[in-house]
This record gives structure tokens, sequence and C-alpha cells, in this order.
């Protein structure tokens, strides 16, 4: 029993850290620095959307949270622990998982190939087999292909293939960047409902999104970044059409 002095909203603040913090991160490539000072929270079970205009920095966030380029100074704690110095590996088994840009996919082997390959890297035979049968309930459009050779598929389904292998094993932070980037109408529908579904079985959500309405659609919380600083820090109940269109006039 905790004492009854306090509120138990103030209690459960207090307790229940963020999964993810980044303080005052740095970073860049080479002598170019792309992220100034940027901090933020994303509080657990809490889907958060970056946004920003091209060049703002977003990719490069999600990038030094899986440790895919190091911040120069600054620190990144995941799940109450300090990643900052870890392996993109260690930040991986620790349960955040990342969809990059583009299509990370083994393009001669079949889709299913592909699933089977990634799983059974961190899964026994038998679990695969189990995340094999999610991964076909959940995106029915990998299940129609999954004989076809991934190098085959459009740009859309390959990346939804490259989602659907960083799930094999449902992950505490997911982080997506432009998942739904040439993806058919019909695509990116299957995609966003996969996210909701992927947040509603417990799993955060980083979402780099260009499709802003969707975007905000599906977060609680919205990150506006412009040349590498954060610019906007607020609840998505907050963040009116007015300002959408004002911070991103380029975007749809
Ligand atoms: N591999 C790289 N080498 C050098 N500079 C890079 C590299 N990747 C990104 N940058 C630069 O860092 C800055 C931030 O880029 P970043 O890709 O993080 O932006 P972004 O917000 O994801 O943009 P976009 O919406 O175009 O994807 C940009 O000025 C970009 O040119
Ligand atoms: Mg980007």
């Amino acid at each position: 029993m905790t004492g009854d002095a306090a509120p138990v909203g103030t209690v459960t603040a207090a307790v229940i850290p963020p999964v993810l913090e980044l303080s005052n991160v740095q970073a860049g490539y080479r002598r170019f620095r792309a992220l100034f000072d940027v901090s933020f929270t994303v509080s657990k079970g809490s889907v958060t959307a970056m946004l920003g205009p091209n060049g703002a920095g977003k990719s490069t966030v999600a990038r030094v949270v899986a440790g895919l380029v190091p911040a120069s100074s600054g620190s990144v704690v995941f799940a109450g622990q300090e990643i900052t110095g870890l392996s993109v590996a260690r930040r991986a088994r620790s349960g955040l998982a990342f969809a990059p840009e583009g299509r990370p996919v083994f393009s001669t082997l079949s889709v299913e190939d592909n699933l089977l390959l990634t799983f059974r890297r961190q899964l026994s035979r038998r679990e695969a087999a189990v995340a094999l049968a999610r991964t076909y309930d959940r995106f029915p459009h990998l299940k129609e292909r999954r004989r076809q050779l991934a190098g085959t598929l459009s740009g859309g389904e390959q990346r939804l293939l490259a989602l659907a292998r960083v799930l094999a094993v449902p992950p505490e932070l997911l982080m997506v960047d432009e998942l739904s980037l040439g993806l058919a109408p019909k695509a990116v529908d299957e995609v966003f409902a996969a996210l909701r579904e992927i947040n509603q079985a417990g799993t955060t959500l980083l979402v780099v999104e260009q499709q802003i309405r969707r975007a905000l659609d599906l977060a609680s919380h919205v990150i506006v970044l412009r040349k590498g600083r954060v610019i906007y820090d607020l609840p998505t109940s907050a963040m009116t059409e007015d300002l959408a269109s004002e911070l991103l006039p380029v975007s749809p």
C-alpha cells in the first residue's frame, strides 16, 4: 500500500516512467549537425506522431533512438534504461523495433522466407510458425503473396513486409518511418489498421508520417520538428487543422 497523502493520479504519473525519453540530443552526419537539443518523452501505450517538413530531422531522431546514428551529446532512455551507448542489436532485443524508410527486404527470397528467416533469428521454430500465422492474420495481403519473390512485390507491399519483419515479438516501442510512402490507398488502410491494432495490443508507437491527417487520426500526441529542433510538442487534441496546415503547408 502506498501512503494516502497524494491523489492516485499524482502517484501514477510519478511512478510510471515514459517508455522513451530524449534529453538534449544532438546528432548529425560528419560535420553536419541535424539535431539540436532535441528533448521529448513518449508515454507508455501512446501513439506519438512525429511531423515536420523534409529535412527537419525526423528520420535522424528515429535513427538515434534505434542506435543507427550516434548521439554526439544528450541521452536516450528507453524503458527506464539509459541506452545511449548500446548497440542496435541490444536495443532491438530490449523491445525497441524500427521499420526504417525504404524497403529493407531480401529481394531474392519469397515473402514467407523473408518472414521466417527473420523470425527464426529470434524465436524457436514453433514460435516462428505462430508468429507467421499472426502476421498473415494481420496482413492478409502478404498471405496472398507469400510465395512471391520479395523483389517482385510493389514498393508498398515491400514496405508492409518490412514492417511485418520487425514484429516477430510484440515490441515495447515501434518506430515507423514514412511507412505509407508510395503505398496504394488500400495498402495505406492496411498499414494504419495494423498500427492501430499493434498499439491496442500494448505497443507504444512513434510514427513518422507524411500523411498528416492519417497520423493525427491515430496519434494521441504530436511532435513537430523544424530544422533539427522540436518546435511543437502537444496533445493531438490541441493540433487544429489550421495549425497543421500552417506548420506543414506542402503536406497532404
Ligand atoms: N546519411 C546522411 N548524410 C548526410 N546528411 C544527412 C544524412 N541523412 C540525413 N541528412 C541530413 O540531415 C538533415 C535531417 O535529415 P532527416 O532525414 O532526419 O530529415 P527528415 O525530417 O526525415 O526528412 P524527410 O521528410 O525528407 O524524410 C537533412 O538536412 C538531411 O539532408
Ligand atoms: Mg525522413
